[in-house]
């Protein structure tokens, strides 16, 4: 997608050197920052200069590639692969992206491993465009089918950002609302703002201004009201881990979201790529969710009056505070999930029916 007129993808591999656009720099600074050895990819996924699960994913398996022209060693990529799994805990992509990898590189002693490592990495980013380009094509039939019996604007609500700075293109929740208005369908989104980091208002706003996609910024407790007046007709939001059982982990707020919307009747989806779905845990309360650093809370960032990046403290000194990253929507609200394969109810047969 464009950013000032100019097509990116978020991450890409050129010289031997991973290269990212350092999402804590936006919406202020466009920075392309250099990944050089796996440490950086670690860090560049623990301080969330690249954020979103399938990016985050994407980002571990460009790490390995690093990994081995730092030190073709098997153990050292075990090592190395277990860290990158462990750098956020809630989105499956990083263990998805990291046991493919691993899938194919384990016991390769020779020569080709960094061509291998590099092919799968690769491939993982062009199965990740495809699957997003896919949800959009899914998901613009719901926003096409909401505009002819409205015959007006569609306003969709969104949290925090599965827009493309989240994957590698597209986006996941985005991409529909990217393909409806390529397609001149009139679409206007909701941005909720979601605090603590922003990524409604910093990236989601964002990118969308850049593709020129109507929108607006609202605090993140202002999606209710919105709702119980009509000016909101359908959400999408999207996922970090999906459950074989329809629910699904998500930024922290999304859960908010689909109780006012489930109250007032306003069609809640999900949209994901296969990637974010967890076959194994049977019950939500066993994923584990991200707790970070208080910080986030406390302090904000933004442009002092001179155009210089600031960061100051907004709470009192003594306060604690707390800083839960992401929370859990049961399948009971979710009114059906966009997927590359197509839309689905959010359980067990729905996903079972596309994904066997
Ligand atoms: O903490 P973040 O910014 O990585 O959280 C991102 C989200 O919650 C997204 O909604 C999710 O990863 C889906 S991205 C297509």
């Amino acid at each position: 997608m464009k950013i000032e007129g100019k097509e990116y993808r978020t991450i890409w591999f050129e010289n031997n050197i991973v290269k990212i656009i350092d999402q804590t720099k936006l919406p202020h600074q466009f920075v392309i920052k250099d990944l050089k050895r796996v440490k950086d990819a670690i860090n560049a996924i623990k301080v969330m200069e690249v954020r979103g699960a399938p990016l985050i994913g994407a980002t571990a398996a460009y790490g390995l590639v690093l990994a081995i022209i730092e030190n073709n060693d098997q153990s050292f990529l075990k090592k190395t692969s277990e860290e990158l799994i462990n750098s956020r805990p809630t989105a499956i992509n990083l263990k998805w992206a990291v046991d493919r990898m691993m899938k194919k590189l384990s016991g390769v002693n020779s020569n080709e491993i960094l061509k291998i490592a590099l092919n799968e990495a690769k491939e993982i980013c062009e199965e990740d465009v495809k699957f997003c380009e896919n949800i959009g094509i899914s998901g613009v039939k719901i926003i096409e089918e909401i505009y002819n019996k409205k015959k007006s604007t569609v306003n969709i609500l969104t949290h925090c950002n599965a827009g493309w700075l989240a994957t590698i293109n597209w986006g996941t929740a985005t991409s529909p609302i990217y393909h409806a208005h390529k397609k001149g369908i009139p679409v206007h989104v909701w941005v909720d703002e979601t605090r603590p980091r922003n990524q409604g208002a910093n990236l989601t706003s964002y990118e969308l201004n850049e593709e020129e996609v109507p929108n607006t910024i609202i605090a993140d407790n202002t999606g209710g009201i919105l709702m119980q007046r009509g000016e909101v007709d359908m959400c999408i939001v999207g996922t970090d881990r999906t459950l074989s059982t329809g629910d699904v982990a998500n930024k922290i707020g999304t859960y908010l979201k689909a109780l006012a919307a489930y109250d007032n009747n306003v069609p809640f989806y999900v949209a994901l790529p296969s990637s974010t779905i967890d076959w194994d845990i049977k019950d939500f309360k066993d994923i584990p969710i991200e707790e970070r650093n208080s910080e986030e809370l406390s302090y904000v960032e933004g442009l002092d009056e001179n155009n210089n990046i600031k960061k100051i403290l907004i709470y009192p000194k003594k306060s604690k505070a707390m800083n839960l990253a992401f929370d859990i929507t049961p399948a009971k609200y979710i009114t059906g999930l966009i997927t590359e394969k197509g839309l689905c109810d959010a359980s067990k047969e729905g996903l079972g029916k596309l994904f066997k």
